[in-house]
């Protein structure tokens, strides 16, 4: 069964079709949540039976309405971080908690405690700077720092648990008496999706039911939310009104709508909330689909009327409330204290891994299309920078240099010698990308195939063969990643040896790995494929990519013999990515607000731990103007990983099409920066060695100055260069925000064409950054910058 053109297009060349993805109220475990919680169901902790152990304290609590007990684990971790696992305490079977992820042991601080009133148990680390009261009945956690209550647990009550049950089928033929779990009189009410769930014409087949989990958080005195990537939104993250939330459900959304909270291809369950004084985070370890909720309740003030006419006034903190709920796995969470920004980015380097220190090269300029047909094609894309006296670092190829879409071959035609091809860019310095996605062609003469099939390496079907898909090659089998066998295996077809035809200027990127699946629900796999340990796709189909760009990387790493740094850019992610390589915000459009919200995009996903991020460069969908495509050049000059690609149906951009001026334009821009490598570079090794991340919002440099806490047009490049990239059609002038200046606001004349169009950097004089610069004195603290 091939791909057909047809379905090509359906899935390559029409606006993103929303049917085809779900939305809260097709989602069963999230109507399930709803419809329980608003019975008000209670836990009550069981405090006279606490446990402590060395690196732990943990008792019981029971919801009033199963009777089932979980059991609640605090751990204190080094950094000030707490962490809390809640699970059955005796599953039907192991519920699935997330491995590989977390970095190393974690350093365990013990904690005491000290008495409470009979309803409640007082936690402390040793200094006594953080406590974790925990309260009996209603179970509630607060977290209080410096005798402040930054952060409750459970005080909506919102806590959700559906512990795991034997299917009715077998509750029968075994006779079993087992309790009757309280929601049971919900089975047959199929729009609970209990054992079974319908989306369209896809049936959801729950082997194992009903499993899935929930709990709120209260954030008290904060307004401001960030993180949780990936969505086509603004940094800050918004209210989620009825029947609304931001989704974690990795999936391949082509040209995705802009302002929406839709999951796309990558996750990270993390959130960070902000106010002057204090950065607070929740990371939520779980690899099933999830869904946030985001309520703020602004700060009010109350006049007491009853008091007559000498009213009083009573001012109530802001406060906003975050309800995560995930479809499977436990609830493990890291509850990060702070206080700084600064302080946040280390403890949750710490848990994660801090971002991989790219190859220099990486910093550079990519030119990319889907595809740069042959090996003459390359050549003379390749001599067309230096005719026009270009810099560029990296030429790369998309799917179809590929016989057949087989990864790891080369089209014998098209490129008949990539030795000669890699030696020519070589010669220059430069290197050469090629793609390599997870689906496998099911073809018995493929040896990729072949071997995966034999050794069993294939993700399964519920039945037990190999699962089989539709993707670029027409029909496919997924390779396991979750299997550390066949990461291992996966790693060393880039042995030199093995991968005939690559050379080390050869790198990679990893694509279509939430994993995209053509035909499949919400065009991914079916949640009841199974995985290695038998564990089902619904409970890890977030870390499928993760594991993907693991196994490319350490294969990069091994064919140097552990010399090379690797590079490898991915299209899915989760937490912890950032330690394999790079990622970008996939396929995006050619048009203004895709150049526009490219800047919170990849804030967001910079606070969330993945510095080396980028946005394709000119828009992947649809032709830009040439206007429109130099403007991108000049965003993404300063933007970390900076690539120009574009789809195959598109017109040739390389950046001389345009004519002289647009030439010169672009050119000036790439070579901006080259001019900042060095400055860039260093940011790396910072984010790489002490967390800060590169690209920064203004709330993580000026975390006291509230005016930039909703700040998402411009931003921080390390602490010494502000950038407000232009991002509307014709703007002759910009009105740049200066935070920490006397004088807030700059009016910079960019007019397009007329004088250097790039005039949109600030350095801070304090900086040591010394480059080249023309310097107007605009305002005390400030320099700007005109190229
Ligand atoms: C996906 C990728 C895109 C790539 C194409 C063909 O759409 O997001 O970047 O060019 O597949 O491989």
């Amino acid at each position: 069964m091939e791909a057909t053109e047809k379905e090509k297009i359906s899935v390559e060349d029409e606006a993103v079709d929303k049917t085809i993805f779900r939305d809260c109220s097709k989602i069963a475990f999230y109507r399930r949540q709803k419809q329980q919680l608003s019975k008000n169901p209670t836990y009550q902790a069981l405090l006279d039976a606490v446990t402590t152990e060395p690196d732990r304290t943990s008792f019981q609590i029971v919801s009033e309405a199963t009777k089932v007990p979980l059991r609640v684990e605090v751990y204190g971790i080094e950094k000030n971080i707490f962490r809390l696992k809640i699970n059955e305490e005796t599953p039907l079977k192991p519920r699935y908690e997330v491995p590989d992820v977390i970095t190393s042991k974690l350093g365990t601080v013990r904690m005491v405690s000290c008495s409470g009133d009979a309803g409640s148990l007082i936690l402390t680390d040793e200094k006594g700077d953080l406590k974790c009261h925990i309260s009996a009945n209603p179970f509630k956690i607060d977290l209080v720092s410096q005798d402040e209550t930054v952060l409750s647990i459970n005080s909506l009550g919102q806590l959700y648990f559906e512990h795991l049950q034997v299917p009715h089928k077998q509750r029968a033929t075994k006779g079993n008496q087992e309790s009757v779990p309280a929601d049971s009189s919900q089975e047959n009410q199929e729009d609970l999706g209990l054992w079974e769930e319908t989306f369209g014409k896809f049936v959801d087949v729950k082997a194992n039911g009903p499993s899935s989990v929930g709990l709120d958080f209260s954030f008290h005195g904060f307004e401001y939310l960030y993180g949780i990537p990936q969505h086509a939104e603004s940094h800050q993250l918004k209210n989620t009104g009825d029947g609304d939330a931001y989704r974690l459900y990795n999936l391949d959304v082509y040209g995705y709508q802009i302002h929406d909270k839709m999951g796309i291809y990558g996750s990270v369950p993390y959130l960070l909330a902000h106010k002057q004084g204090r950065t607070v985070a929740v990371f939520w370890l779980n690899a099933s689909e999830t869904l946030v909720e985001i309520n703020t309740e602004p700060a009010v003030e109350y006049v007491l009327t009853q008091m007559g006419p000498a009213a009083a006034k009573q001012k109530v903190r802001c406060q906003t409330d975050v309800h995560w709920m995930s479809e499977s796995g436990i609830i493990d969470v890291f509850l990060l204290t702070g206080p700084t920004p600064s302080d946040i980015f280390k403890q949750y380097s710490s848990l994660t891994g801090t971002q991989a220190m790219p190859p220099l090269f990486s910093l550079g300029y990519h030119q990319c299309r889907w595809n740069y047909e042959d090996e003459q094609d390359v050549k003379e894309v390749d001599a067309g920078f230096d005719e026009h006296d270009i810099p560029y670092d990296v030429m790369w190829l998309d799917i179809e240099h590929t016989e057949d879409k087989k990864y790891f071959t080369w089209d014998k035609k098209r490129f008949a010698n990539p030795k000669r091809m890699q030696e020519l860019l070589r010669s220059k310095r430069r290197k050469l990308v090629v793609i390599s996605d997870p689906h496998i062609k099911v073809d018995p003469d493929y040896s990729v195939y072949a071997k995966a099939k034999e050794q069993g390496f294939f993700v399964k079907n519920p039945e037990g063969g190999d699962f089989e898909g539709i993707c670029w090659p027409g029909l496919s089998s997924y390779l396991d990643f979750t299997n550390p066998k066949v990461r291992e295996w996966y790693s060393s077809l880039f042995a030199f040896p093995v991968y005939q035809g690559s050379t080390d200027i050869l790198f990679i990127w990893n694509d279509m790995n939430e994993p995209s699946v053509f035909r499949g629900p919400e065009l991914t796999m079916q949640k009841n494929a199974v995985h290695y340990g038998n564990w089902e796709h619904r409970e890890l189909h977030n870390i499928y990519g993760f594991y993907q760009q693991m196994a490319t990387a350490e294969g990069l790493i091994q064919r140097s013999k552990g010399k090379e740094r690797p590079f490898v850019l991915s299209r899915s992610f989760f937490a912890g990515s950032q330690k394999y390589g790079a990622v970008w915000t996939g396929d995006n459009t050619a048009e203004w607000n895709y150049l526009k919200i490219s800047i919170p995009m990849l804030l967001t996903l910079s606070v969330s731990g993945i510095s080396f991020c980028g946005a394709d460069v000119g828009g992947f969908i649809g032709n830009p103007e040439a206007e429109l495509l130099v403007r991108w050049y000049q965003a993404g000059a300063y933007q970390p990983f900076f690539r120009g690609h574009a789809t195959m149906n598109t017109k040739r951009r390389e950046p001389w099409l345009f004519g002289e001026e647009y030439t010169r334009l672009i050119r000036e821009a790439i070579r901006e920066r080259y001019t900042l490598l060095p400055y860039l570079y260093s940011l790396f090794y910072q984010v790489h060695m002490s967390s800060d991340p590169v690209m920064r919002p203004l709330w993580v440099e000026f975390p006291d100055d509230v005016e930039t806490f909703g700040v998402d047009d411009e931003y921080m490049l390390g602490s010494a260069l502000l950038v407000h990239p232009v991002t509307e059609p014709q703007t002759t002038m910009a009105s740049v925000f200066l935070p920490g200046s006397n004088e807030v606001r700059a009016i910079t004349d960019i007019s397009y064409g007329k004088v250097q169009p790039a005039a949109f950097t600030y350095y801070a004089k304090t900086s040591t950054l010394s480059l080249e610069k023309l310097s107007l004195s605009i305002a005390d603290d400030w320099e700007v910058h005109i190229r």
